[in-house]
């Protein structure tokens, strides 16, 4: 017979990694099901942003809680290193979201009024802090609090520090369906055998559509392939993540600078195209035009996981408090993993939740909105 778990999760990216291992350290008894290598979807492709402020634009229940899962990741950073040695690579020098018009400026600058963190720049203060942006912008909102990490890392001590707190996790174990038996447990089936839980949190990404549709519910899921590249120069220098209209140059640790990354709507595929590659180029360049001459290290691309309204969902099945989903966190899994994990782990330990959060991400919003 089977080993039981209090708890299944379907997929082993960010997400379930961060669930598995905020239940692990209650002692729940956790297993991950990974159907390739643990990190391999969305979250080896992600920059990393902490993007907080600058990807979210209203001042609302799922701004506040992208904050707190921003604040998270200050004490994570020592937490995981403490038990598994894994270094999140968290950089806190901030970043800078250029104007390169009139228009653009003053949009900005409306965000300067709602967080009391942010400051204008203009043109000569953002050149004396960075030499190598172009001097035909405008200026820039300076961002203090959205730094970065490195998403894989972040997987990694996920996955390890939850193992040593007594999780399991199996890779290459891809869940084709998920069956409730005659106790009310459910069994999740894999070609690598069957495996019996209490509870199931399907945190499988784009992917985790074919478990709403399993399981009796209409919410879908679509992929926003993003493409990016990453170069390497010795004449170059940025200490802040260069920001422009859904685009960016994150400065990362190892020397490398990630250019990121295109929105490729319903495109399934997980190979950059040469035109992806070449409008992200085109974009970039006028922002820092001594990139040109940095050499190309790599270049890749992810599947975002797009819900209908672009927020995550994170609640409870309407219909059965055993199963959980915590998928579509779109252009900010990284950003919200932390914050995912603890609220997950809070509805399965039956803990007090923030009212405003559970109905921000509940599962059925999107279906009372198309009814009325
Ligand atoms: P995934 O990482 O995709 O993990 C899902 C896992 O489930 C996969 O490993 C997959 O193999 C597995 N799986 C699928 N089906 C099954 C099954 N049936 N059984 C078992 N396992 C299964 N976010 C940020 O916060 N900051 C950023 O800077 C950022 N940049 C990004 C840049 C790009 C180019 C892209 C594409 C995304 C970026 N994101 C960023 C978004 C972020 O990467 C995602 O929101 C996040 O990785 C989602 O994590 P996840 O664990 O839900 O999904
Ligand atoms: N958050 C950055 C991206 O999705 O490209």
């Amino acid at each position: 017979m089977s080993k039981h778990y209090d708890v299944g999760i379907v997929g082993g990216g960010i997400i379930g990694q961060s669930i598995a291992y905020q239940l692990a350290k209650e002692g729940v008894s956790v297993l991950v099901l990974e159907r390739d290598k643990g990190g391999s979807g969305a979250t080896s492709a992600a920059a990393g942003m902490l993007g907080a402020n600058s990807e979210l634009e209203q001042n609302d229940a799922f701004f506040q809680f992208a904050k707190e899962s921003q604040r998270q990741y200050h004490h994570l950073q020592d937490e995981l290193l403490d038990l598994s040695q894994i270094h999140i690579q968290l950089v806190d020098k901030g970043m800078y979201k250029v104007a390169k018009t009139l228009e653009e400026v003053m949009s900005l600058k409306q965000a300067v009024h709602h967080h009391e963190s942010l400051e204008w720049h203009t043109k000569e203060t953002v050149l004396i802090n960075e030499p190598y942006v172009s001097n035909e912008i405008e200026g820039a909102l300076h961002i203090p609090e959205d730094g970065h990490v490195s998403p894989i890392h972040v997987c990694k001590a996920f996955t390890k520090s939850a193992s040593l707190l007594g999780a399991t996790f199996i890779e290459n174990a891809p869940v084709h369906s998920i069956q409730k038996t005659s106790v009310n447990d459910y069994v999740l089936c894999t070609p690598q055998g069957d495996f019996t839980c209490n509870k199931v949190v399907v945190a499988n990404g784009v992917w985790s559509g074919y478990f709403f549709k399993q399981l009796g519910l209409p919410n879908g899921m679509k992929p926003v392939k993003g493409e990016c590249l990453a170069v390497k120069s010795n004449t170059l220098h940025l200490e802040k993540t260069i920001f422009y209209d859904h685009c960016y140059i994150v400065p990362k640790g190892d020397g490398r600078f990630v250019i990121g990354a295109t929105m490729v709507e319903d495109d399934w595929s997980t190979t950059p195209s040469l035109g992806g590659i070449q409008a992200l180029i085109e974009k970039i360049t006028p922002l820092m035009p001594s990139i040109s001459s940095a050499q190309l290290v790599s270049t890749w691309a992810g599947l975002r996981p797009q819900s209908e309204d672009g927020k995550p969902y994170i609640g409870l099945h309407p219909e059965d408090d055993n199963i959980l989903f915590a998928t579509g966190h779109y252009r900010n899994g990284i950003l919200l993993a932390p914050q995912t994990g603890t609220m997950i782990r809070d509805f399965i330990l039956k803990r007090k939740i923030d009212e405003n959060y559970v109905r921000a991400f509940s599962i059925t919003r999107n279906l009372t909105q198309s009814v009325r």
